[in-house]
């Protein structure tokens, strides 16, 4: 990540998006994952920062192409074996690059794809929210271990696909339990986590040295072409809503609303912590809230971006929601950046707030809470790698 304010180039226009959006109710707001609060005598099983299942084993360094790296991407895929539904799918995306750093070596950058669909749709037919976050972490200086810097954000994301997952799953059933007595299957919405690698610069920040994985990620999805006749063209175009998470996981973040495009989307997120705030489900007491900025409008929104992830997918046309703190956390890029100087809670907000704005995303009121229906024999064969 960079620091840097270029001029916003978008258009004010007001993009009006069809989409089916049904608010949570109370009762399923106030049963979100992680749904008890800390306790100073038993650590969080999933967020502690030594001892955490799922945060703990990527609080090293990842420089791409070193055995650190590797161990994180085989925890992803351990994560994902032993805590999703199968019919995840995932998918690898890789290519090798040379570094400032590196000389003639080919550095390889590997992004990580894992994705659900309804089991029914075609995947040409299938408009995916897609969540991302990267993965890597700075090559200089040695033994940096980047916390909020992207650790987090990735924890968070699988924290809540698998806070969603069996709801999608009794959605998904009901839905097609529902067209086997001929009611039709019209819904073709899915959802996607993009962890990403080789976001950081090796030497200095530049359009050639930075963003390795998303940029090849990028172009390879825009010259993917679905089967002519399909309702996208490309999987680039049949990304719905871009969320990229980034910065995350330090206490006291505040979250602007960075694109007029996508401010109603922002503006939904920032309803769903303001709802769980009053009904008390945050542990977290900030002085502002997180998403702080549902009133900004016109002229306002004039101040620039942050250079991410998210770059390469705008510059195709790709709606954006950027989910990165200013100012950005004041460990930034130090050795500081590491499990000790992480928020518990911080983080455990963040998770109950982006699993609410998922469940709205896919119309998941109804389905959040087990014991609804009998449960259906899984047929579904996971994917191999
Ligand atoms: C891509 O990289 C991953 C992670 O290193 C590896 O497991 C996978 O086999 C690679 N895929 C291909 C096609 O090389
Ligand atoms: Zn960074």
């Amino acid at each position: 990540m960079r620091r840097l304010l270029t001029s916003l180039l978008l258009l004010l226009t007001q993009i009006h998006h069809a989409v089916t959006y049904t608010p949570l109710s109370d009762t399923s707001l106030r049963h979100l994952h992680p749904a008890t609060k800390p306790s100073s005598h038993y650590p969080d099983p999933d967020f502690d920062p030594v001892h955490g299942a799922l945060l703990a084993p990527i609080l090293h360094p990842r420089v791409p192409g070193t055995p650190g790296h590797a161990r994180v991407q085989a925890h992803f895929v351990a994560f994902v074996r032993a805590h999703l539904h199968p019919s995840w799918r995932l998918e690898w995306h890789n290519t090798t690059s040379t570094t400032p750093a590196t000389g003639d070596a080919q550095v390889p950058f590997q992004n990580l794809i894992l994705r659900r669909d309804p089991p029914w749709a075609a995947p040409g037919e299938v408009a995916r929210l897609t969540l991302a976050a990267h993965y890597d972490s700075l090559y200089r200086p040695e033994g940096f271990v980047g916390a909020v810097d992207s650790a987090v954000p990735c924890a968070v994301l699988l924290s809540v696909a698998r806070a969603v997952d069996e709801a999608l799953t009794r959605r998904w059933e009901g839905m097609e339990d529902a067209a086997a007595e001929g009611l039709g299957l019209e819904e073709e919405k899915g959802v996607q986590i993009l962890l990403l690698d080789g976001e950081e610069a090796w030497v200095e920040w530049s359009d050639r040295d930075s963003l390795y994985g998303s940029r090849a990620l990028a172009e390879a999805w825009e010259d993917t072409r679905y089967e002519s006749g399909s309702s996208f063209t490309t999987p680039l175009q049949a990304i719905s809503l871009f969320v990229l998470l980034d910065l995350l996981g330090a206490a006291e973040p505040n979250i602007p609303s960075y694109f007029p495009t996508t401010h109603w989307a922002y503006r939904n997120l920032a309803k769903v912590e303001e709802r769980l705030r009053k009904l008390g489900v945050l542990e977290t007491e900030p002085r502002m809230p997180f998403l702080g900025e549902s009133e900004k409008e016109g002229a306002q929104f004039f101040r620039g971006f942050v250079a991410d992830d998210h770059i390469p997918f705008m510059r195709r046309g790709v709606d954006i929601l950027h989910i990165i703190p200013a100012p950005f956390p004041s460990v930034w890029h130090t050795m500081n950046d590491d499990g000790a100087h992480l928020d518990v809670p911080t983080i455990r907000d963040w998770v109950r707030i982006m699993t609410a704005f998922v469940a709205e995303w896919m119309d998941l009121e109804g389905h959040l809470l087990p014991g609804k229906g009998k449960p259906r024999k899984k047929n579904a064969e996971r994917e191999e790698l």
